[in-house]
């Protein structure tokens, strides 16, 4: 599908250098490459619809791929403020980057050449894109551009945390939202989670171990097929399960993690 971007590509490129001035802003480039990695994703999914047979009635919805499309740019733009003006990325502690994102671009108009259609669903994706989880009243459009945003966001956020994971940069600290680096260490919540079958909680995350184990619950929720073949294929979720301590207490948490890595491998959806 060829969805042309490159004016909302210019307008949010033009949007950032608003934020050039902001101080020790390294948080706020990784951002910037954040969103143009989403916007790949966003694309291969897109891409794909029509080889997934669960999914493939979207492919000839322009305007919902369309809406993901542009939704992946402009999802996570309230961070530029939330960041200017709280110095963190901590939503607990300064507000909802997904509610700001949407007033964003509400205010800034940057979908006013973009149908109603094409508005309503991108604001909803980017609203609903960090929820814990979304409600079932949710229209099967809005349901689809949402997805496609959050499976695109998740498929990068592996990325950038297994980075930051192993290694000690300044803007660790921003990344790993401030939680404990002590190795042997892991909350019994976060693991329970894992055995249970349900996606862990950030507010549940004390230490860094609890984000292994937390980005191995996404795999849960992976819509697309595309989306786990591409993180099966990177070997990053096998980074992530990597560092998590050797500890009889944990292994059948990590066990189950390994084998929904290859149902992800298989394309499957990944059961509880
Ligand atoms: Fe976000």
């Amino acid at each position: 599908m060829n969805i042309d971007l490159s004016a909302h590509r210019r307008r949010f490129m033009d949007y950032v250098a608003g934020f050039r001035d902001v101080p020790d802003a390294a948080p706020l480039r990784l951002k910037v490459e954040h969103t143009f990695r989403v916007v790949d994703h966003a694309e291969v999914i897109v891409d794909s619809l029509a080889e997934d047979a669960g999914e493939r009635a979207w492919a000839k919805d322009n305007e919902a791929c369309r809406a993901a499309v542009i939704a992946a740019l402009y999802h996570d733009c309230g961070r530029f403020p939330q960041f200017r003006t709280y110095r963190t990325f901590l939503d607990a502690k300064s507000l909802n980057h997904a509610v700001l994102s949407f007033r964003t671009m509400r205010d800034e108009v940057f979908l006013q050449e973009e149908s109603s259609r094409v508005r309503s669903l991108a604001f909803c994706a980017v609203l609903l894109h960090n929820r814990y989880e979304l409600s079932p009243k949710l229209s099967p459009q809005a349901r689809f551009v949402t997805d496609v945003v959050r499976d695109s966001d998740k498929l990068d956020i592996f990325r950038v945390m297994v980075s930051y994971l192993d290694n000690a940069l300044p803007e660790r600290d921003a990344v790993l939202l401030h939680v404990k680096d002590d190795p042997g260490c892991w909350s019994p919540k976060v693991a329970k989670d894992v055995l249970e079958g349900r996606v862990a909680r950030y507010a549940d995350l004390r230490f860094v171990n609890d984000f292994r184990l937390l980005l191995g619950t996404w795999m849960l929720e992976l819509r697309f097929a595309a989306t786990r073949r591409a993180l099966a294929h990177s070997g990053l979720m096998e980074k992530v399960l990597a560092g998590l301590p050797d500890d009889a207490r944990l292994r059948p948490a990590v066990e189950k993690l390994h084998a929904m890595l290859e149902e992800c491998r298989n394309g499957r959806g990944v059961k509880g």
